[in-house]
């Protein structure tokens, strides 16, 4: 894009542009037809189709057209015959004035693709105006002194017709006195000049009449007469002279009617009658007299008009001084008229394209010629459109441009462009005329829908109902029409065993998401796969994006106890040593939950006991422990019942029955005796049981002494390792609540177990062993990972 696009263009220029930029086939030979002034409307004038050589369709499939320069309609195609028809009668005189040859330009356009064929239509002239006389009677006062061969200038007539057809002579009708001489001028015109043939004899004959006759050159010859009337007057000496005989005048042409253009005066030395003059114009046409009008008194020449610049450019005036003896003297006044600025350049559209594709490579947009009809600098035009535009001026031949879009529109950034075409003349003020030409820019499918975003994350609920509403995805397309079109889809997935199409359904319309089956966040935790979005453009374009949904937990799975176990045929009983001091550890429940997170934190608590305040249970670990001294008033059995609660909301629990046994030693083999033999034993041999759980008291004591010892070492190395150790830390958990969720750290239970087992504590390894291998896993089709999760989560859940 250059700095400017402006073309100077010279009215009135002599040489024809040939610059054919862009335009394939316009021929460089212009087209030439001529026709006589004054033909009947509707005259052949050319057969257009054969001589473009053009088919008769061709012509009517592309809307040809007569343009022409001065924007009339003097043609007419018909597109049905391909024949080009006068559509108005011309008149040469008219079109042309006194110009020759008279020629009209114009130029047939073809649309789709835009092309143009000059061409120029030649009116000829006709005889069709007779010579007239503006005067029907010439007054000519001679003096009786007048000598033989004085030549008497007269009015001439005027025939508007040109060449042979204009005035070619005059003649006078028969007289003894004078005979009719015809003068050329230097401005082609011929004048009639009236010769004095014999003496007249004011006495004899004071007035003599006669008739002078104007003959074109026409066949036939048209005439057209004035009469002459002749005054004798009586002698006079002197005849009047001019002070010059040639004046100038330089008048502009917005010159207001009634200012005096120049005053002319002539001295006559004759006193009385014959030394009065008096002025008037000579030979004059009908537009000086329109024009001017002189003082006979004065000599003041006014303007009677308003001159056009335009219409005639100068004005030679013939003033004629005449005394009142009938003497006379001649002057030329010359006047120049000037040309003002007053015409603003016109701008003519002949062809324009409003539409263009935004892919469309140099697209010829428009057709316009401009001109002025001022001259000189006032005539001078420049042609522009503003600069930030993507179009471009090029001038093509004479007064005719081009507007051309320049290559990659973008309709996205802007799809319509006002462009203002300005034409600028030279003269001073400026005279500026705008034309808007408005340009759509069509939509071309060069945008493919955009996502809002390049991946989703979706969250949902386990145990969703089918076909709920998941979640929304979108897209855009900065296109318009059926190309912004998005319809959405889902892409097959490479997992084979995401069976996605019975998972997941998308609405093709708006882009949203439905789950169509139930989700289960124990089977299956998450999943991905990609949508794509598709205009429905020609070609389609589309684009791709990563939905990952995540499926939340629910608390949909009680906790299960592990241990004891509750299917068990005979129910497992736990044996309790009557000498246990109060906190003894009786056994541990271990229960799991496969839920995750908040759902997977169990708490314990004893719910129903034989004895109610014998046993406690802890809360986070399951532990149950007797809260006494146990007493030989105790009952022998006790049936605890459990609650394990995880912490969802609601909160889903299960129910654990354990079986205690009080025995009075640990090598005392567990016999279900009956009451009554128990009884028996217990009488015979109470000393030896005495015995027996002093020395197990004895043992049992050391044993937990060595136990606490060990236990105290262990702490103390741990808390100087700084890990805490096996003190229970009061952390983030909830105090009766235990993780369960398998994230990969131990949890404060186990740690505490480990403390435990290390003293051989023989409950622990009781259960523990035998449990662990018996643990099913239940494969849940989904992948590793989630097996690993799984069994990570058993392990951590072991209390
Ligand atoms: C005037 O011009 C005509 C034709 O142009 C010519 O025939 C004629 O002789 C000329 N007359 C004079 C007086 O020059
Ligand atoms: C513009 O796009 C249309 C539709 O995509 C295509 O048919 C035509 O060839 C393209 N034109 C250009 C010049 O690239
Ligand atoms: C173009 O001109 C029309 C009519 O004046 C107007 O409605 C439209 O908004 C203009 N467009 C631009 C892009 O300026
Ligand atoms: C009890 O349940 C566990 C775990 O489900 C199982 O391994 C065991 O075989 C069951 N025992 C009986 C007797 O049903």
């Amino acid at each position: 894009m250059g700095t400017t696009r402006m073309l100077i263009l010279q009215k009135r220029q002599v040489l024809v542009f040939f610059v054919l930029m862009g335009l394939s086939q316009a021929s460089i030979e212009s087209l030439h037809y001529s026709v006589a002034e004054e033909t009947e409307i509707g005259s052949f004038v050319a057969d257009l189709a054969k001589d473009l050589g053009l088919g008769v369709e061709e012509l009517s499939s592309r809307e040809a057209r007569i343009v022409s320069d001065d924007n009339k309609k003097h043609l007419h195609l018909n597109l049905l015959t391909g024949v080009m028809h006068l559509s108005e009668r011309l008149d040469r005189e008219e079109l042309c004035g006194s110009t020759q040859p008279c020629v009209l330009p114009f130029q047939v356009v073809l649309e789709n693709p835009l092309q143009f064929y000059r061409a120029e239509l030649d009116v000829r002239d006709i005889n069709d105006h007779s010579p007239t006389f503006l005067d029907k009677e010439i007054s000519i006062k001679i003096s009786e002194s007048a000598t033989i061969g004085t030549t008497y200038l007269i009015a001439n007539a005027q025939d508007l017709d040109i060449g042979s057809n204009s005035l070619q002579d005059y003649s006078i009708s028969p007289n003894s006195h004078f005979y009719v001489k015809i003068h050329n001028s230097s401005d082609g015109n011929i004048y009639p000049e009236l010769v004095l043939d014999k003496a007249l004899d004011h006495e004899e004959e004071s007035e003599l009449r006669l008739t002078l006759t104007a003959l074109d050159g026409g066949s036939p010859p048209r005439s057209g007469t004035t009469s002459i009337l002749i005054q004798v007057l009586d002698i006079n000496d002197n005849a009047p002279e001019f002070a010059q005989s040639f004046y100038e005048a330089q008048v502009p042409e917005d010159t207001p009617i009634g200012t005096n253009i120049v005053v002319i005066s002539a001295k006559d030395l004759d006193i009385g009658n014959h030394g009065k003059i008096s002025y008037a114009f000579l030979h004059e046409s009908e537009n000086i007299r329109k024009t001017f009008e002189i003082n006979p008194i004065s000599g003041e020449i006014n303007l009677r008009s308003l001159l056009d610049f335009e219409l005639i450019q100068s004005y030679s005036v013939n003033i004629q001084a005449t005394d009142g003896g009938g003497l006379s003297a001649k002057c030329t006044l010359l006047v120049k008229v000037l040309d003002i600025n007053d015409n603003a350049p016109e701008v003519t559209i002949s062809s324009i394209t409003k539409i263009i594709p935004e892919n469309a490579s140099e697209t010829l947009v428009a057709l316009f010629s401009v001109r002025d009809q001022d001259s000189g600098d006032n005539g001078r035009i420049f042609c522009s459109i503003p600069d930030d535009l993507p179009f471009m001026l090029k001038p093509t031949f004479k007064n005719f441009f081009t507007l051309l879009s320049e290559k990659g529109l973008d309709r996205e950034s802007r799809a319509e462009y006002n462009i203002t075409i300005t034409a600028t003349d030279l003269g001073t003020p400026r005279l500026t005329t705008q034309h808007t030409i408005t340009v759509q820019v069509s939509d071309v499918n060069d945008n493919a829908p955009a996502f809002t975003q390049t991946s989703y994350t979706l969250f949902v609920q386990e145990n969703n109902s089918p076909a709920l509403h998941i979640g929304t995805i979108s897209a855009t397309d900065s296109d318009s029409g059926s190309n912004a079109h998005i319809t959405y889809s889902l892409l097959p997935t490479h997992d084979p065993k995401l069976a996605l199409t019975s998972l997941i359904s998308i609405n093709a319309d708006n882009g949203h998401l439905f789950g169509l089956r139930a989700l289960d966040y124990e089977a299956l935790q998450t999943f991905e796969f990609h949508v794509v979005a598709t205009d429905q453009g020609s070609p389609a374009l589309s684009s791709q994006a990563l939905v990952r949904v995540l499926v939340l937990d629910a608390n949909d799975n009680e906790p299960f106890v592990l241990y004891p176990l509750q299917n068990a045929s005979a129910p497992c009983t736990e044996l309790l040593p009557r000498a246990a001091e109060p906190g003894y550890l009786v056994t541990k429940v271990v229960a799991v939950d496969r839920d995750s997170g908040q759902n997977a934190w169990l708490s314990f608590q004893l719910l129903k006991a034989t004895e109610p305040g014998l046993f406690s249970v802890w809360a986070h670990n399951g532990e149950v422990r007797t809260s006494r001294l146990l007493s030989e008033r105790d009952a022998p059995k006790h049936r605890l019942v459990l609650l394990v609660k995880d912490n969802g909301d609601p909160p889903r629990s299960s129910s654990v029955t354990l079986h205690v046994l009080l025995v009075d030693g640990f090598s005392q083999p567990y016999l279900p005796l009956p009451e009554v033999a128990h009884d028996q034993v217990q009488d015979e041999d109470a000393l030896t049981l005495y015995l027996v759980i002093a020395l197990a008291s004895v043992s049992s004591l050391f044993l937990l002494s060595v136990l606490l010892f060990v236990g105290v070492r262990l702490c103390r190395r741990a808390r100087a390792t700084s890990l805490g150790g096996c003190s229970v830390p009061e952390g983030h958990f909830p105090g009766h609540l235990v993780d369960v969720s398998g994230t990969g750290t131990l949890s404060q239970s186990y740690q505490y177990e480990v403390c435990l087992t290390a003293g051989t504590g023989t409950n622990e390894f009781k259960f523990l062993k035998p449990i662990i291998p018996s643990l099913q896993l239940q494969d849940t089709g989904s992948n590793l990972q989630e097996k690993e999760n799984f069994r990570n989560s058993l392990g951590f859940n072991i209390h």
